[in-house]
């Protein structure tokens, strides 16, 4: 789920509103977009993912991976969860993944779209700490309460002590047919509300177990004809490392740019085997994460509508609506005419972690034409994995779901490697491979030029400084025009106009 990070753009805008008043007409002041996204719109269903276990990989001593493996349900559209217990006496409830945000939050008072909530008067342990907190999205927000309880889950032994906060209230985000009730951020401490003394769930695990500062996500909702309801598909949250069974082929890591999403730098992008040729910073614009909890593969504007031209040039099919591309309409074929042959492959380059290199990780159209429930009895309807961003580039669930992501927060690296899972009709539907040469690459994808939080800070000071020069200048023009009266006993219509706008 793709959340905004809220500190610097409310000090931005108090600096902004400051500037406003002190200077009225000097429009230099930018408004900054505050919109944030829930991107949980409802989609496809069910697949059974059929892993063949082998040895349990358990280096630490402490978990076996092999026992998180499946502890997953859900699809790409409504999201991956897990079940957890919370509190004394244990209440059960789901809990949805999400690498794009960092509280861990519950449903604690009751909702027509939820069959059932944490009771925090029914726990024993549960700890009010009084704070309030909020989160607000595009389409959604929620508020409650910070508070502190037990957590249980799956294969990590022991009871935990988890920051929760307790949602009371809500709009928009607990959607009809989702069947979690809370939200695990996996994000960093820097996205936590209300702020970053909030320790995020995966922080308190690691303090309290002592399990590497690792987690890794394998989401098997793959390229799936929806067929209704059904069970959900399954996945796998490793927490503590990687497990070897989930994936095929190499590993490849790709350095964190900065810790607060999982962001990460795309150097290139290919549609087929075309290369689309914008600078690099404009995959990056204005920045670009991993974020599991977002259902797309969502692209910077600019970066859309080069990708949607090369697809319906390469595609063969010329008479799309445009409604397809831009996520209104389904495309329908009559039923077993699978029309994943007419569409090109498409590649995301990213940063290696000798920095001179990079690899491609592919995603085939079975991932991002994806089949949706059928409407009308002949056809097979699919819609668009691929949708345009305004705040930057998000490789969601459509991307993730043909890749085991390693979070090596300890290395300080996102891994892909070929999921096992991903696999549709026999065929796999997700290719990694590399190294590639990035000696025709800028060295530094995400910077320049880009809305970065450092940056943010140095054009709020900027503005600062803007303010505090021309306020300097209005005093000037008050005291010297003052000075010049006493002297000459002339008040000139500048002046005049100055003091009576300060008075
Ligand atoms: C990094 O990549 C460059 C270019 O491919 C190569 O020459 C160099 O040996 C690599 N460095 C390491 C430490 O592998």
């Amino acid at each position: 789920m793709y959340i905004l990070h809220e500190k610097f753009t409310k000090v931005l805008r108090k600096r902004s509103r400051m500037c406003m008043i002190m200077l009225l007409q000097l429009k230099r002041c930018r408004k900054f977009n505050s919109s944030l996204d829930l991107d949980l719109t409802p989609l496809k269903t069910f697949q059974d993912s059929t892993n063949g276990l082998s040895l349990a990989s358990d280096p630490a001593g402490i978990v076996n991976f092999l026992n998180m493996v499946n502890n997953l349900q859900g699809d790409s559209g409504r999201g991956y969860y897990m079940e957890m217990t919370l509190g004394t006496p244990g209440q059960k409830l789901n809990i949805l993944v999400d690498t794009g945000s960092s509280n861990f939050a519950v449903a604690a008072a009751a909702h027509p779209f939820i069959t059932h909530f944490f009771n925090t008067a029914l726990s024993s342990t549960y700890e009010s700490t009084g704070r309030a907190v909020a989160v607000r999205y595009t389409q959604g927000n929620w508020e409650g309460e910070l508070g502190t309880d037990h957590v249980l889950i799956p294969s990590i032994p022991g009871t935990l002590t988890i920051n929760i906060a307790a949602i009371l209230s809500s709009e928009g985000f607990f959607l009809p047919g989702v069947n979690w009730q809370g939200i695990l951020g996996l994000a960093y401490p820097l996205l936590a509300r209300p702020d970053s003394s909030v320790e995020p769930f995966f922080n308190s695990v690691v303090r309290q177990t002592g399990i590497p500062d690792v987690f890794s996500l394998q989401m098997c909702g793959a390229g799936l004809s929806a067929s209704t309801t059904a069970d959900p598909a399954g996945g796998s949250l490793v927490m503590g490392g990687v497990e070897p069974t989930l994936y095929s082929g190499s590993m490849w890591y790709t350095p964190i740019k900065e810790e607060w999403y999982y962001q990460v730098e795309v150097l290139k992008l290919e549609v087929g085997d075309q290369n689309l040729n914008l600078d690099c910073k404009e995959y990056n614009m204005d920045k670009a994460i991993v974020d599991s909890g977002t259902t797309l593969l969502r692209l910077p504007v600019n970066v859309f509508n080069s990708v949607v031209e090369a697809i319906s040039r390469t595609s063969l099919i010329q008479d799309f609506s445009s409604g397809f591309w831009g996520g209104t309409k389904l495309a329908c074929w009559l039923k077993g005419e699978t029309p994943w042959r007419f569409f090109p492959k498409l590649s995301i380059y990213l940063r290696a972690t000798n920095t001179s290199q990079s690899f491609k990780i592919t995603i085939l159209p079975q991932l991002y034409i994806q089949p949706i429930t059928d409407v009308e009895g002949t056809l097979d309807c699919f819609r668009f994995g691929i949708s345009s961003s305004a705040n930057g580039l998000v490789i969601g669930a459509t991307v993730m779901e043909g890749f085991y992501v390693v979070f090596d927060r300890a290395e300080k690296r996102v891994g892909f490697a070929v999921s096992k899972c991903a696999v549709n009709g026999g065929i796999a539907v997700s290719e990694i491979s590399g190294p590639f040469s990035s000696a025709d690459v800028a060295s530094d994808c995400a910077a320049g030029g880009l809305l970065k939080e450092p940056l943010l800070w140095v054009i709020s000071y900027a503005l600062m400084a803007v303010c505090a020069v021309v306020l300097l200048i209005l005093l000037l023009l008050l005291v010297l025009p003052c000075r010049r009266r006493n002297r000459s006993g002339e008040i000139t219509d500048e002046s005049s106009l100055v003091r009576h706008r300060i008075k």
